[in-house]
């Protein structure tokens, strides 16, 4: 029996904390133990549920129980699908070089810049089933089948900058909206109380309409729901950051959109990748799970260039790498740039997963929008992580950075209905089990 409610699922199975050092805790779930930090005061013995590492809530004895009492079955049974799905085969149709820089790979050794170009570089579809199917492996091995399932809330259209790429750049036509503080708080609410949901993403432009004190209480609400606070609210000051971690927000997702300086500046008139790097740097320092990360298929991007993109993430210690392909959106400078392929976007998460082994991998909106079996195909090229959109359906078409999402009509319910099959069916648990 699949464990999912009526409309809800279970996003974190319960743990019981068996040991405290320090600020990291021992949580065992049906005797594994994973390593979480202590964000709640739990005592050894207490069940909890962690997200992202974070031990973000204390569970009582009986909803953990009855809630372990439906996992356990299925705990077992989808760690078998997964590692049936994730074991790799040969087709004897690979070239000798392809197969030694995977032998490095499963060897756990780290690639060169070079063994990463000529990966990028291939396009027979023997060898890079066996580079995806590779970087799954080393998913499964490293991380085993979850899946963290966040929702992510879009709560404001009105951005101050002006991309080239973005539809929702300040000089765009379109319609805007701002939800207010209550309207957003009760939109988390109804996501974790009645959907489930243990992780949420706060995503809005540059709008400093939210100043301090209301993103502050914004984020001191929804935290005190027992869930992971995501902000991703672009750039703002350190001072901000600081006093939203005070609040409670544990985790940032801010991308640098993209390493080369040159593009950088072309495209994003006003803004400054020094100064966007320093914050990434600075909220990591705080202590906040960092999600960053770039666009691919920018205007003139070299594979040099997107190398160069995943290795500084890598080297920004992202917890979570969050990637996606450039969908060009109308009346933008960009919008007659051709898309990125799919092909593309999975060598990026396959070469990802292969820098960063241990890392949670996103499968983004904008790769599901540009190919309909994204998450699918990206979960079996080495991805671990999706969102999903939890905005009120009403402002979710306003929210149009790109045009095409697949999610502006459908009610969250359905998604997450569908989420849970494509995830049951390759054996991942829609949870997020600690580091
Ligand atoms: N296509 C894909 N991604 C885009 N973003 C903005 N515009 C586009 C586009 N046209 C991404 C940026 C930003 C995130 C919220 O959306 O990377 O960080
Ligand atoms: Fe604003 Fe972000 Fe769009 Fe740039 S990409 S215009 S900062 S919302």
């Amino acid at each position: 029996m699949l464990y999912s409610g009526e409309n809800t699922l279970c996003y974190a199975i319960p743990g019981k904390l068996v040991a405290i050092k320090g600020n990291i805790g021992v949580v065992d779930y049906f005797g594994e133990h994973r390593n979480v930090l202590i964000d709640t005061d739990a005592k050894v013995g207490e069940y909890v549920y962690a997200q992202g590492g974070v031990l973000i809530s204390k569970v009582s004895k009986e909803e953990a129980e009855e809630t372990l009492a439906l996992w356990k079955e299925q705990f077992f049974a989808l760690k078998k699908v997964d590692q049936k799905l994730s074991s790799v085969k040969k087709t004897g149709k690979e070239s000798a070089n392809t197969l030694a820089i995977l032998q490095k790979v499963n060897v756990g050794k780290q690639l060169s810049k070079e063994d990463m170009l000529a990966l990028l570089k291939l396009d027979n579809a023997a060898e890079l089933k066996l580079v995806y199917d590779t970087a799954n492996n080393l998913r499964q091995k490293r991380n085993d089948n979850a899946c963290c399932v966040h929702g992510i809330l879009e709560f404001s259209n009105y951005c101050k900058n002006n991309c080239h790429y973005c539809g929702i750049r300040k000089s765009s036509r379109i319609k805007r909206y701002r939800m207010t503080p209550d309207e957003i708080i009760a939109a988390a609410e109804h996501a974790v109380k009645e959907l489930g949901f243990k992780a949420i993403v706060l995503q809005s432009g540059e709008d400093e309409w939210y100043d301090d004190e209301r993103l502050a209480r914004i984020v001191r609400e929804i935290r005190a729901m027992g869930v992971l606070v995501f902000i991703s609210i672009g750039v703002r000051s350190k001072e901000t950051y600081k006093r939203l971690y005070d609040a409670g927000a544990r985790a940032v997702l801010l991308r640098f959109e993209t390493s080369n300086r040159k593009t950088f500046d072309a495209l994003r008139p006003g803004t400054n990748l020094d100064e966007r790097l320093e914050l990434i740097k600075y909220a990591k320092k705080l202590g906040y799970i960092l999600a960053t990360g770039f666009i691919v298929g920018l205007p003139g991007e070299t594979d040099e260039d997107l190398i160069d993109n995943i290795l500084l993430t890598r080297s920004l210690g992202a917890d979570m790498y969050s990637f996606g392909p450039l969908i060009p959106a109308e009346e933008t400078p960009l919008e007659k740039q051709k898309p990125t392929t799919k092909e593309m976007l999975l060598k990026t998460i396959a070469l990802t997963r292969f820098a960063d082994p241990e890392a949670k991998i996103l499968v983004t909106t904008a790769f599901e929008t540009l190919d309909k079996d994204a998450r699918r195909e990206g979960l079996l090229a080495g991805a671990n992580s999706l969102m999903l959109n939890i905005t009120p359906v009403q402002f979710r078409k306003l929210y149009r950075i790109y045009p095409g999402r697949p999610d502006t009509d459908k009610k969250i319910e359905e998604g997450i209905k569908q989420t849970v099959e494509l995830l049951y069916s390759l054996g991942r648990a829609p949870t997020d089990l600690g580091i």
